[in-house]
């Protein structure tokens, strides 16, 4: 890494979430985190550029997609835009967000592939893998479950134990069952791709020693390296979402190796709209650019083996360092959708600032992989004492002497040199403290100079002064030095808190901060007058996040929501004309009774008006007494071809919404509805 001052080239991304499910407060610790390290370079003069893109191949995108009844496409466009919505309302500022499933990740891959191949890194093996004959597929670890080989525990996954966090094959697993289908997997024979990791050992010891790892992740390099590295199997047989493999018909590049060549594919497309960036210039082996990747540290193997050992043998650079962090915790635990702590992006969004979040997030973390705990109590003290009560008080202390008796002029600052020369020096301290990613310890100095600028108000005393008519001269000079002491601050905390600095720049009257600018201060100068900057966190609105986390969950009646259950997400959208297709009518059930041999069952006969009687087979017997639905009105599908059931035929279809058992209740309509009217 360059020491002089010459502005550095760097490439910086985060991981990139998988296009298959929300952004969550989980995800956000690395985007804020990269964030604010990709600001505070930039706010340096650097060029830095921050790519990222949504990771969309893979089995559970394939699957959802058809669990949904659309296409992998349409999942992805339609994930694509909400995590790019998430990511904005958190001012997350990539440069470029691309896709995985992309024509320039397409061409890498399938380059990198054609060059590791080439250079005789890899082997095609037969092995045994787990396959559902009745979906007829091979399946994936994460879907198989069953009993712990090592502690006996149910329903754990193929891979893992979730109880005494042992790991196995699925092999192992007792009384094994495919999620797909229940039934119980078979081992077939499957020929595949495999990396050979092992060969790249001697490149990638001496890239782990570069100073490319923190301390923790290269003491766990150590242990994989004596290990021993496994070759790394990287194609999957279809039916598979991703890349086929060129020349291998019906075989696909294992979404982990597509995955990292997003970064390089995200800013390839970056490229192609600007012209000061060159691909070349960042990925060529003899590359004097600097690339870091921030990841969890639960994929860091991915990240420290895999991935430079394949741009090594490609024939790229390897990365200038990998950052990893730690989980999130919420309140002491683990993420939890009972609890409401498995907060969505958007939902916290609905409630609250996405600033307070990035500042506890930044107040929390440090450089190293240990986990960070949201405990929300905490964030609302700490929000409203840090930023209400010591920054933006300052502001709003000096601004209303300001405003109200110097025609909002500031005097040039003269004396204070000692309180001004303890902000001038801390600056370099902070900005290495940003550097390190110890965000932290950056953080702890900055409130400490907030409260040196507040001691310093409080010992003068201008609210006492401005009384005497003598000293008024010195309550501008006051003002003016506390205004000028908010502007450092504020602009030390601009990685962070970009919107917040942004409005303080237009209430100080002055153009976009820059680290440079921070420790000259402003000469004779008009500032504007003093609007509210950031409210304090109102407990109850962190009460009603997590309530609507709950809500997520569960279906409920609270006004203005629109709450489903997770396990059912919205079905393919449909045209107005499909709509026009069903027929929906009112209709008066005359009788109902259970059906012999049917647990879930009951037997409806329903008026659909003018005498026509309708026999229909409804799924909810676990939640109705069919004697308390004889006379009721509700809502069927009227033109549903008739279906032959083991029991008779259904003629209908009765409507009903809930998660199932009690909870389940079919439509009523209003009074006034007639058997037959057509619902609208
Ligand atoms: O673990 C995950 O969420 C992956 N989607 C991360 C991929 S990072 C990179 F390799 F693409
Ligand atoms: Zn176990």
């Amino acid at each position: 890494m360059p020491t002089d001052s010459t502005p550095r080239h760097i490439l910086v991304t985060s991981a990139l979430p998988y296009a298959n499910g929300p952004i969550h407060l989980g995800h956000l610790v690395e985007y804020i985190q990269t964030d604010i390290w990709v600001r505070f370079q930039k706010l340096q003069g650097h060029h830095c550029t921050y790519v990222c893109a949504d990771d969309a191949h893979g089995t559970p995108i394939m699957l959802n997609a058809q669990k949904l009844g659309i296409t992998p496409e349409q999942l992805i466009a339609q994930t694509d835009k909400e995590h790019r919505a998430d990511f904005a309302g958190f001012l997350i500022e990539f440069d470029n967000y691309h896709s995985t499933h992309s024509n320039e990740n397409r061409e890498l891959a399938e380059y990198i592939y054609q060059q590791l191949q080439t250079k005789g890194y890899i082997v095609s093996r037969t092995i045994q893998r787990p396959y559902d004959d009745s979906k007829q597929m091979f399946l994936p670890d994460r879907f198989i479950k069953g009993e712990c080989p090592r502690c006996g525990a149910a329903d754990q996954y193929g891979d893992s134990c979730e109880v005494c966090h042992a790991t196995y094959s699925p092999s192992e697993l007792k009384n094994p069952r495919s999620t797909l289908s229940g039934t119980t997997p078979s081992n077939k024979d499957t020929t595949q791709f495999f990396f050979e990791l092992g060969k790249l050992e001697t490149q990638l010891r001496q890239w782990t020693k570069a100073g490319t790892l923190q301390p923790a992740i290269a003491h766990k390099l150590e242990e994989w390296f004596m290990v021993g590295l496994q070759d790394w199997e990287i194609s999957r047989d279809a039916p598979y979402w991703g890349f086929e493999i060129p020349a291998a018909p019906g075989k696909y590049f294992y979404v982990w190796l597509d995955a990292p060549i997003g970064y390089m594919a995200s800013f390839k497309n970056l490229c192609a709209k600007r012209q000061d960036l060159k691909f070349a210039d960042y990925w060529n082996a003899d590359s004097r650019h600097e690339v870091y990747h921030f990841i969890g540290k639960d994929i860091a193997y991915f990240h420290t083996l895999f991935w430079p050992a394949m741009l090594h043998a490609a024939g790229f650079r390897m990365p200038s360092a990998v950052y990893c962090h730690g989980f999130l915790t919420v309140n002491g635990l683990k993420m939890s959708k009972s609890r409401g702590t498995f907060i969505k992006a958007r939902t916290y969004l609905d409630h609250l600032n996405p600033e307070y979040l990035r500042y506890y997030f930044a107040a929390k973390l440090g450089n190293e992989i240990d986990d960070l705990d949201l405990n929300l109590e905490d964030f609302t003290q700490r929000v409203n004492a840090d930023l209400v009560g010591k920054v933006v008080n300052i502001a709003s202390r000096c601004a209303m002497f300001i405003n109200k008796y110097f025609d909002n002029q500031l005097c040039p600052v003269t004396g204070e040199t000692l309180l001004l020369s303890q902000f001038s020096h801390a600056l370099p301290l902070i900005a290495d403290d940003y550097a390190q990613r110890a965000f932290s310890s950056a953080i702890r100095r900055i409130m400490a100079l907030a409260d040196s600028a507040n001691q310093y108000i409080d010992a003068q005393k201008p609210w006492a002064l401005i009384k005497q008519s003598d000293q008024t001269a010195k309550v501008q000079q006051i003002c003016s030095v506390g205004l000028n002491l908010f502007r450092i601050l504020i602009g030390a905390l601009k990685p962070v808190l970009p919107a917040l600095c942004s409005q303080a720049e237009s209430f100080l009257n002055i153009t976009p901060l820059t680290w440079n600018d921070l420790s000259r201060p402003l000469g004779p100068h008009r500032i504007n007058e003093f609007t509210s900057l950031l409210s304090r966190i109102e407990p109850a609105k962190v009460t009603a996040m997590v309530d609507a986390s709950k809500e997520d969950l569960a279906p409920s009646s609270t006004p203005g929501q629109t709450p489903r259950p997770e396990s059912e997400p919205l079905k393919a959208e449909i045209s107005i004309d499909d709509f026009g297709k069903i027929d929906l009518r009112i209709a008066k059930i005359i009788s109902a009774s259970h059906v012999e041999g049917a647990d879930k069952l009951l037997q409806l006969s329903v008026d659909l008006g003018e005498g026509t009687l309708r026999n229909i087979f409804a799924g909810i017997r676990s939640a109705y007494d069919p004697k308390t639905l004889e006379g009721r009105f509700t809502v069927v599908v009227a033109n549903l071809a008739p279906r032959k059931m083991k029991f008779g035929l259904s003629e209908g279809m009765v409507l009903a919404a809930g998660p199932g058992g009690k909870d389940l209740w079919i439509l009523s309509p209003d009074s006034g509805a007639q058997p037959g009217m057509r619902v609208k």
